[in-house]
């Protein structure tokens, strides 16, 4: 079956052809590579090969593909998939961006939690298969066990979001950030003589220096934090923390709708979101179950002992980055009551947030 892949070059999709080469996934596929401003260039070396890169936005060689699996964004998914479509091309769709994602015609693919779900739909005939929001995708990772046995009420979710979900310039300017506050306060920080509070003077004077590079964030994000993330909706939410409940019911198919609602807070993490977790269970499940049920979420679900050494260890962005690891743990029950379960989760955005689920995809169709 002939592949196409648009968007190859950005972020999300440079994880994508970095998977697909560990995996030897390549091996299964005639691959087409789509540029959106090389077409007729050739492409670097990518799975052993170099290819002559096709025009994106050329109707006749996209239809051409059997599978188009795009990471180039809303606006390229705007412009192509409806004239596809209308054109008659019936293959699969394959998408990064948010924008099919709420189409009832669209399944949402997180394959570890809703396998049947794509199978059914594929078995349908349906044809557009949406990578969900990261966020939501890294908390079904870790919580799609409890919500599938129906052991869930409600699930509050305070998240702790990497500067990579704001895009590559985002996660640049973070870093950016980092080095000029340390050439900022380097003079200071290498004179014992200096307290914390002179430091900490000279970073808030950092913050106000016209060359701090915020661009990007319009804010500073390194020793802060930005509790808003995407744009604002009604009721004073915000798009992300929409996307939360819409898209995790649709994910499973849920018969009752789960409440999911909290805080979107964006971090100076590089590449991995964390969430604080507060679940209201159906009743006093005791802990041994929950645990039982949490290691069998996925294979990729890690219990952590609630102790401070495991967490430090093994709970945090910089253990989890670059890994497929989902660990949960700071599982206990709080003082609210027996039936409110406290998690603590981390996930790498990049991987099963975005490029993961939609590389597993392929296996379903080939
Ligand atoms: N919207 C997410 C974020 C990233 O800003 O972190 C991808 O879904």
């Amino acid at each position: 079956m002939k592949l196409g892949i648009i968007g190859w070059r950005g972020m999300v999709g440079n994880v994508l052809l970095e998977r697909m080469t560990s995996e030897k996934d390549f091996e299964h596929w005639d691959i087409e590579l789509f540029s959106t401003s090389q077409a007729g260039q050739s492409s670097p070396e990518i799975f052993n090969q170099t290819f002559t890169l096709l025009d994106a936005h050329d109707l006749d060689a996209l239809s051409a593909c059997d599978v188009l699996i795009t990471c180039q964004g809303s606006g390229y998914t705007q412009k192509v998939h409806g004239p596809l479509r209308q054109k008659g091309w019936n293959g699969y769709f394959v998408d990064a961006s948010s924008e099919l994602r709420m189409n009832p015609d669209s399944v949402l693919i997180l394959d570890p939690v809703n396998q049947s779900v794509i199978e059914q739909a594929i078995s349908d005939g349906k044809k557009d298969f949406i990578g969900p929001n990261c966020t939501v995708s890294l908390l079904l990772m870790a919580i799609g066990g409890l919500i599938q046995e129906g052991h869930v009420e409600w699930v509050s979710t305070m998240t702790y979001q990497a500067a990579s979900g704001a895009g590559a310039q985002n996660m640049k300017e973070l870093v950016q950030q980092w080095a000029f506050m340390t050439n900022h306060t380097e003079e200071l920080l290498n004179d014992p003589a200096q307290s914390a509070l002179a430091i900490d003077k000279k970073v808030r004077e950092g913050y106000a220096e016209t060359t701090f590079p915020q661009n990007h964030f319009g804010a500073p994000l390194v020793g802060n934090l930005l509790p808003w993330i995407d744009s604002a909706r009604e009721e004073g939410e915000t798009r992300e923390e929409w996307k939360a409940m819409v898209e995790a019911n649709k994910i499973m198919n849920l018969e009752r709708q789960l409440p999911i609602d909290g805080t979107c807070v964006r971090i100076g993490s590089l590449r991995c979101h964390s969430q604080g977790v507060m679940l209201k269970l159906t009743s006093d499940i005791p802990m041994n179950d929950i645990e039982a049920i949490v290691r069998e979420t996925t294979p990729w679900t890690k219990w952590v002992d609630n102790n401070k050494e495991a967490t430090i260890k093994n709970l945090t962005p910089a253990a989890v980055t670059g890994t497929l690891d989902i660990p949960v743990g700071r599982v206990r029950k709080t003082k609210l009551g027996n039936e409110f379960l406290n998690l603590f989760t981390v996930g790498d955005q990049l991987l099963w947030g975005a490029a993961e689920p939609l590389r597993r995809f392929l296996s379903f169709i080939n």
